[in-house]
């Protein structure tokens, strides 16, 4: 079996129980390379939230399994779930989820600090990534005083700050207009592939598809295309 950075089998989610319970996935099977790039798509509660949640340890599926790294992950127990996020996976928004009372800064050497680094190592850290996102001269502001476009830099520098192997990202231009979607999304694949971290964009936003070196489609639950791109 190839290591995959991702392979989901079979997976399932319903929410509720008895007359009220919904199957918001119906078998999903998705497997990816390590430094794939890989967006996935589909129309409002087709269950992109869901799935990419599963992927992230941050929801349990009702049924499947799902390997990371190699890892079956829907082995671990309950309490070791935050770790394996914090240093294997990193977050990225559709609003960008910074604390409004930290500085850029502070906000991205904050994940540094709980992955157990030292004040210094983490600020050092923090400047180095936001310096890569094109930051430095905003470090010391606060989420308030940046344009959307900085703040999801901010949240890019904040998921990548722990060097996670695996990267989601959760509708992360639905804030942003056309250009600052575009740029954001380039730096975002642009960072990751330098740095061989796989990720995967859930979104809606065609006017970044061209981006992706995979598009996958999601409808209903279940995935009804997947193909790679030509590179773009
Ligand atoms: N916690 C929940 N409880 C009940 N239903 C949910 C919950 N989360 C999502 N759903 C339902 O599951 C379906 C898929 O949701 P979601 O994954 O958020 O879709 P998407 O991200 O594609 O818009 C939707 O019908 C939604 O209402
Ligand atoms: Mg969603």
């Amino acid at each position: 079996m190839t290591r995959h950075a991702v392979e989901a089998r079979q997976i399932t989610k319903v929410f509720g129980t008895g007359p009220l319970a919904y199957q918001a996935l119906r078998g999903v099977d998705l497997a990816v390379e390590a430094g794939e790039f890989l967006m996935l798509a589909g129309p409002s509660g087709s269950g992109k939230t869901t799935l990419l949640s599963i992927v992230g340890c941050v929801l349990g599926a009702t049924s499947g399994t799902l390997h990371l790294a190699g890892q079956d992950v829907t082995k671990l127990t309950p309490s070791a779930l935050p770790d394996l996020r914090l240093h294997r996976i990193g977050f990225i928004f559709q609003g960008h989820n910074l604390i409004a009372s930290l500085s850029a800064r502070e906000n991205v050497a904050l994940v540094a600090k709980m992955q157990g680094r030292g004040s210094k190592e983490a600020q050092k850290r923090a400047d180095a990534l936001l310096e890569r996102v094109g930051l430095s001269d905003k470090r010391t502001n606060l989420p308030s005083e940046l344009s959307g476009g900085q703040r999801q830099r901010v949240a890019i520098a904040r998921a990548l700050v722990a060097d996670p192997p695996l990267v989601l990202a959760d509708e992360p231009t639905a804030a942003l207009d056309a250009q600052s979607g575009q740029i954001v999304t380039e730096l975002l694949r642009e960072l990751c592939r330098q740095r061989g971290h796989t990720v995967i964009v859930v979104t809606h936003d065609s006017r970044i598809f061209h981006l992706a070196d995979r598009m996958v489609h999601i409808e209903d639950g279940q995935i009804t295309s997947d193909r790679e791109e030509a590179s773009s």
